[in-house]
């Protein structure tokens, strides 16, 4: 029997008049009951965080960074526990829930020390030119507002900490709306965030429906929408409010790229283990997990015999398991549509070298060559355990592909090359290169985000702190300079 969880509103928890269930995605057991906000509840949260944005955004930075400190202190204290939560609301290994709890306390002390550098100001002489004398422009940052964050169910506790960490650090006010598969992460998150002293209305936890999504989308004092989720969502989101500032981490169907000189038996064990494994973490569903592999003709044949075969060795099963490394997808819908984009590949004349079965709502790490160019998993993000494989005959050939797709967000070149990781630096059209290794290292202090259809804007804690804020320049004349 599980308890309700009430939902946080302006710091305080409270219960609505509906409810609604989170299931384990591996054996569809209940894991908890959810109170979801009535209007007049989501009513009160935004107009709290209005009332509190001038106060929250004079708060002091040592406050700010003390409460973020807090958080992340809090969030190594309570590991084991909220790993064991975020596996059970998302179907995540154990072992890969822990490295994202690991990761949020990361995101906390990043923003608690850079709350402690934000916003000294910079100073600019304009005597430049005689209407200038005396003058000096000094510019410091300001918030632009409450920000409504919309995270994702890949990473229910990382990706609300990359959205309210950073609205802590610059004072901003932040109504979190989770996914509504894995609410559980964020709403033991805002626990956490109750222990400190931040003022009453600076964060929210709504737990709400997408199809209320709309109306706290449109409202006009949340004027910053911080989005992660698929493309369609989060184009929709942007072309409904285009004088909003939106950002949007949407999806990816990242490439790992193997060059000729990446050629030793090391090399291509070391390429093939990391592709193996970042193609199949937490089932392939994250935005820059290795969808597509592309690989100089000159290694293609022994780099495609050690994928396969790493592939074999990922351990499938209950991710409650430490030695698990691959569990279910979110849900058996999920799972059905990664398998019919798998069937029609397969159909359309793709080589199946591995996987391609499912099982409720897992699905086998999959490996497929020769994928025809028309194909939905050519061109779409997969978001599950399965791989294309590509041989391209030289180094511009493998960068034409991989910039052949409407998604841009990270890629991998494994290469010893320094002049090929410039060259991969400056020509492939994403938004991280990654070099010697997978495309899927994130560290969270580094800017993320992407071009093309992956999206607009940049998270990673500072990064995020800017777009939550603008410059606002102020000149002082009659000074001696
Ligand atoms: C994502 O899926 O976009 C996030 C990936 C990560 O944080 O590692």
């Amino acid at each position: 029997m599980t308890s309700t969880h009430a939902f946080w509103l302006a710091g305080r928890q409270e219960s609505g008049t509906e409810t609604f269930e989170v299931h384990h995605p591996w054996d569809g057991s209940l894991v908890g009951t959810v109170s979801v906000p009535t209007e007049a509840q989501v009513e009160a949260a935004v107009a709290a965080a209005v009332a509190v944005q001038d106060e929250f955004a004079a708060t002091p930075a040592y406050v700010r960074a003390a409460a973020l400190d807090h958080v992340a202190k809090r969030l190594a204290e309570r590991s084991e526990e909220l790993a064991r939560l975020i596996t059970a609301e998302n179907g995540k290994p154990i072992k890969w829930a822990r490295g994202e709890i690991g990761r949020a306390a990361s995101v906390f002390r990043w923003a608690a020390e850079e709350a402690r550098r934000f916003n000294s100001g910079e100073g600019q002489r304009l005597d430049t030119d005689a209407g200038g004398t005396g003058r000096l422009a000094v510019t410091r940052r300001f918030t632009r507002g409450a920000v409504l964050g919309i995270a994702p169910f890949n990473f229910p506790l990382n990706l609300v900490a990359h959205k309210v960490a950073p609205a802590i650090a610059v004072g901003a006010p932040i109504i979190l709306k989770p996914a509504p598969a894995t609410p559980l992460s964020a709403l033991a998150l805002g626990e956490i965030l109750a222990e400190t002293d931040l003022p009453a209305g600076s964060w929210s936890v709504l737990p709400v429906a997408n199809d209320r999504m709309p109306a706290l989308v449109q409202d006009p004092r949340l004027p910053v929408i911080s989005f992660t989720g698929s493309d369609r969502v989060g184009y929709q989101i942007m072309d409904s409010v285009p004088r909003k500032h939106v950002t949007l981490e949407l999806g990816g169907n990242a490439a790992a790229v193997v060059l000729a000189d990446w050629s030793s038996e090391a090399d291509l064990d070391w390429a093939a283990s990391r592709i193996a494994t970042f193609a199949n973490y937490q089932g392939g569903q994250s935005c820059i997990s290795v969808q597509r592999v592309i690989a100089d003709a000159s290694v293609y044949d022994r780099l495609v015999a050690k994928v396969v075969a790493k592939v074999g060795e990922q351990v499938t099963g209950d991710p409650s398991d430490d030695a698990v490394d691959v569990g279910p997808l979110v849900n058996e819908d999920a799972a059905k549509r990664v398998e019919s984009w798998v069937d029609e590949a397969v159909a359309a004349g793709a080589v199946l070298h591995a996987g391609g079965k499912r099982d409720g709502a897992s699905y086998a790490p999959t490996v497929l060559a020769d994928v025809p160019a028309g194909v939905t998993l050519a061109t779409e993000e997969v978001f599950g355990p399965v791989l294309t494989l590509a041989r391209a005959e030289d180094t511009t050939a493998a960068f034409a592909l991989v910039n052949d797709s409407k998604f841009g967000l990270q890629a991998g070149v494994f290469t010893h090359d320094v002049q090929s990781a410039f060259r991969a630096h400056r020509e492939l059209e994403v938004g991280g290169v990654i070099i010697g290794d997978a495309p899927s290292y994130r560290a969270d202090q580094m800017p993320y985000g992407g071009v093309k259809d992956s999206g607009t804007g940049r998270e990673g804690v500072a990064f995020a702190m800017a777009d939550y804020t603008y410059e606002r320049v102020m000149v002082l004349t009659g000074l001696a300079l």
